[in-house]
């Protein structure tokens, strides 16, 4: 590290920005999971979720915060009193704990939304910030809809905040309106006029509905900010937000340009990736800069010949740099635990006890049925075997009737807190016959919003993943499932769904999951 002045810390809100994009619903384990991950992959700091808004957010904040090692803990708040205390409390077993305290600054959102004038709003913010600082020294103030914020207003906000005890001032591009042009002049602008705008650390937050998230957020480095809120894979409210794997490789690539550091280890970028994806179900682009199943992939001849002569023809940076190997093919159906504990480490994974026997039975019933057993194979059993965990609910057999000229049917049983269920069924075709089948067993009222097929690997024998999101008063959760065979995956993909409606009702609210009997 250089000196302070050129280190960007990197603010994660992949589990509150992230979270909050319609169906990318986490369980609390999916979050601790992700949490651990990102503390793991040096993020500056976490935000960890929005603790007045359910008791599963507040529970989520505050087990992070006891969880995490090394990054801060944040959680946002309104500007009411009630909103920080609520945070405060949240984050208070954290090393490092914030409280991010926001409100809105523009003029449409002042007047229809908050429905207060200018002069409230100030007082808001400076009581707001005030009454953070009793919780802890390290409060975030932002002026929600910033960019479409009349300036001179703006600045009058942040002086307060300032005065007021804030430590970082972040500037969110909300509605993802702003260009880097004009972002580059806020913040230039912010750090010329405000009194002691050197006294405090400027942030970034910009969103993409114009696709500008992550230029926007480097514009705003160049013109001096030095925190970047971001997410993997660049989930978050519509469009989303910058993606924090293409903020932190465009610092590494291009330090020509821009003389800054972060402190992530680059090569977990593509874990995290994964990991974000299998628990929201948002499939990653192909196409998708740094983590897409393509970023690294030359087809065209001319390329190909290029990339033989001398890998910088066409590649900017080490697929190693972001966690991308070649595919290897290692493992078989003749290798043993030992070599299997050995891979599953060397990809960054500990297993214990039913955990791993359960991964590596499944592991050798992949080996019987798929002629090669490919890394990425592996990396969808193994994350597979760790959502699915200890349930409620398990496939224990399937059997599916399908073809011309038949009515597709199944035969499918499932174990319900132990006990074995068994039906036959029929559907308008096969997974409309496990589906229906998985609801004569375990009644439910949640109803399917999303079924989709992805293959891991190349081949007609590949591993697919399906994802099945389920909605039940208002609530989504997305459930995966891995198999060789597309339909049994697509039943381990509901019940895991299932699965995740009921630790919602646990952990969330008695009637999460109305059990129609
Ligand atoms: O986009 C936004 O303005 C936000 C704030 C709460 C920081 O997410
Ligand atoms: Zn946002």
């Amino acid at each position: 590290m250089r000196d302070d002045k050129s280190r960007i810390r990197i603010f994660d809100t992949t589990l509150r920005d992230g979270e909050q994009s319609p169906g990318a619903a986490m369980t609390l384990e999916e979050k601790l999971d992700v949490a651990e991950f990102l503390d793991a992959m040096g993020v500056d700091i976490i935000e960890a979720g929005f603790p007045i808004s359910s008791p599963g957010d507040f529970a989520a904040v505050s087990e992070i915060s006891k969880l995490v090692k090394n990054a801060g803990v944040c959680g946002l708040a309104r500007a009411g009193f009630k909103d920080i205390e609520r945070a405060g409390e949240a984050v208070r077993g954290a090393r490092r704990p914030r409280i991010h305290t926001f409100i809105s600054t523009s003029p449409v959102h002042m007047k229809h939304k908050l429905q207060m004038g200018p002069n409230a709003v100030l007082d808001a913010v400076g009581a707001s910030v005030s009454r953070a600082r009793n919780f802890t020294d390290d409060v975030q103030w932002s002026a929600e809809d910033a960019t479409r914020t009349e300036r001179d207003f703006l600045c009058r906000c942040v002086e307060l905040a300032i005065r007021s005890g804030a430590t970082t001032i972040n500037i969110p591009d909300t509605v993802g309106y702003s260009t880097p042009q004009e972002y580059f002049e806020i913040i230039s602008m912010l750090r010329n006029r405000v009194p002691n705008a050197d006294k405090v650390i400027f942030s970034t937050h910009c969103h993409n509905d114009l696709g500008l998230a992550v230029a926007n957020s480097l514009a705003g480095v160049l013109a001096g900010a030095r925190q970047i809120e971001c997410t993997v894979n660049g989930i978050g409210e519509r469009a989303g937000n910058a993606a924090l794997e293409e903020i932190v490789m465009a610092l590494r690539v291009r330090k020509d340009l821009m003389p800054y550091e972060t402190r992530v280890k680059t090569p977990m970028l593509s874990r995290a990736s994964k990991l974000v994806s299998n628990v929201t179900g948002f499939p990653v682009q192909y196409n998708k800069a740094i983590v897409g199943k393509n970023a690294f992939s030359h087809e065209s001849g001319i390329h190909q010949d290029g990339m033989l002569k001398n890998v910088e023809t066409y590649e900017i940076m080490r697929p190693e740099d972001v966690g991308v190997k070649e595919t290897s093919l290692v493992l078989g159906k003749l290798s043993g635990r030992h070599a299997f504990r050995d891979k599953l480490e060397a990809m960054g994974y500990t297993l214990d006890g039913p955990a791993f026997a359960e991964a590596f039975k499944r592991f050798k019933d992949l080996a019987d049925k798929k002629k090669h057993v490919f890394d990425e194979d592996l990396v969808a059993l193994v994350d597979d075997e760790i959502v699915r965990g200890h349930d409620l609910i398990a496939v224990e057999n399937l059997r599916v009737e399908t073809g011309t000229n038949l009515l597709p049917g199944c035969e499918l049983t499932l174990s319900v807190d132990g006990e074995d269920r068994r039906v036959k069924t029929t559907g308008d075709g096969p997974v409309d016959a496990i589906f229906k089948a998985i609801h004569e067993i375990y009644p439910h009222t949640a109803t399917l919003q999303l079924f989709q097929i992805n293959a891991v690997t190349e081949g007609t024998d590949a591993q697919a993943t399906v994802s099945v999101r389920l909605e039940e008063n208002g609530r989504t959760v997305t459930g995966r499932g891995a198999d060789t065979d597309t339909l049994v995956a697509a039943a381990y993909a509901y019940v895991n769904a299932l699965n995740k409606l009921l630790v919602k009702r646990e952990k969330q609210a008695p009637e999460a999951l109305t059990v129609a009997r």
